[in-house]
């Protein structure tokens, strides 16, 4: 049977060897690199470099060749959870268990920690022999030009950035549920989304395929964030990491304030579930893809 908690360890340690790798290369002893060191390796749960791995692994394709882009993505959420915390955004002072960067730092250090961060995750992404893998096409320059499309596209400014934007100027007002819908899926969901077609491109899937991974996607990305909203009520903060009630405290329009938090357990189930017949079409090959999605509404961080 398929154990998925060795499975997630072992792919965490790849990707954060990885991560440590690319920050050998760079110098650490500035006090920006420092500061770009301590939220990377901050210890999250790399849940995106996962999907691109996990997606590659779907459509049976050799998953060295993903790790370029599994770092690109943990350096790009990283670096958005940094300015997320910014006292100009959700003021959080902890993250992933420690002092958030700002208050670890000091705010100027911060924003350029998380500049330095989303920069340097393209830097990547483009520099000579980075997908270096085993598999020939992906060093196509074609194949590479896709995926810092797909990753630049959810990230900025018709993606993650305007998800960020449409969730801090709608503090103190209340949305509908479409918009709610909307807001999360980009700020949130669009990265998740990224992260799964990248690791299914340099995989190597059809267009069938591929339908199939960006659907399932699109549901656990929602859940994702519906999960994020029902743990900001009833986590435990020494279990997440971060503080708890700052929803409400911020007046933030989450699936809880609208649903309440059975409607949002449901709703989340329900994501969950047509995730997993989105994976119908796949064999085996697909089930950490499965576990993961389970895991996304299950996890207590
Ligand atoms: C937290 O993301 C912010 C959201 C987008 C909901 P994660 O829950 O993936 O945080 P880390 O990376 O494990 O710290
Ligand atoms: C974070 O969303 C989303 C991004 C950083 C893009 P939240 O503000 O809801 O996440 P937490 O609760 O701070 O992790
Ligand atoms: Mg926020
Ligand atoms: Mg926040």
């Amino acid at each position: 049977m398929f154990k998925f908690k060795e499975y997630l360890t072992e792919k965490q340690e790849l990707v954060n060897n990885s991560l440590r790798n690319i920050l050998e290369h760079f110098s650490v002893h500035s006090r920006l690199m420092k500061a770009v060191e301590f939220s990377l390796m901050a210890g999250g749960k790399r849940v995106r470099p996962v999907l691109c791995i996990a997606a590659c692994e779907a459509v049976h394709g050799d998953i060295r060749d993903t790790l370029p882009v599994a770092c690109a993505l943990e350096m790009i959420h990283t670096y958005s959870l940094i300015h997320d915390d910014l006292p100009a955004m959700d003021d959080d002072d902890l993250r992933r268990g420690k002092p958030t960067c700002h208050i670890r730092f000091d705010e100027a250090t911060a924003i350029l920690a998380g500049d330095a961060l989303l920069t340097l995750a393209f830097q990547i992404l483009s520099s000579a022999n980075i997908l270096s893998g085993h598999n020939d096409k992906n060093h196509h320059p074609s194949v590479r030009l896709k995926i810092i499309n797909i990753l630049s596209s959810a990230s900025g400014w018709n993606g993650m950035i305007r998800g960020q934007m449409m969730d801090i100027s709608s503090e103190n007002s209340v949305l509908n549920l479409d918009k709610l819908e909307h807001m999360h899926s980009l700020k949130t969901g669009a990265l998740i989304e990224a992260s799964v077609s990248a690791g299914a491109i340099i995989g190597g899937c059809n267009t069938k395929q591929l339908k199939h991974l960006s659907l399932y996607a699109k549901k656990i990305g929602l859940a994702f964030q519906v999960a994020d909203d029902i743990l900001n009520v009833e986590g435990d903060p020494l279990v997440m990491g971060k503080t708890a009630g700052t929803d409400a405290h911020r007046n933030k329009n989450t699936y809880p304030s609208l649903m309440g938090l059975n409607g949002s357990k449901k709703f989340a189930g329900q994501l969950i579930y047509d995730a997993l017949q989105a994976l119908d079409i796949f064999d085996k090959s697909s089930d950490p893809l499965r576990k993961i999605a389970s895991y996304i509404i299950n996890r207590k961080k």
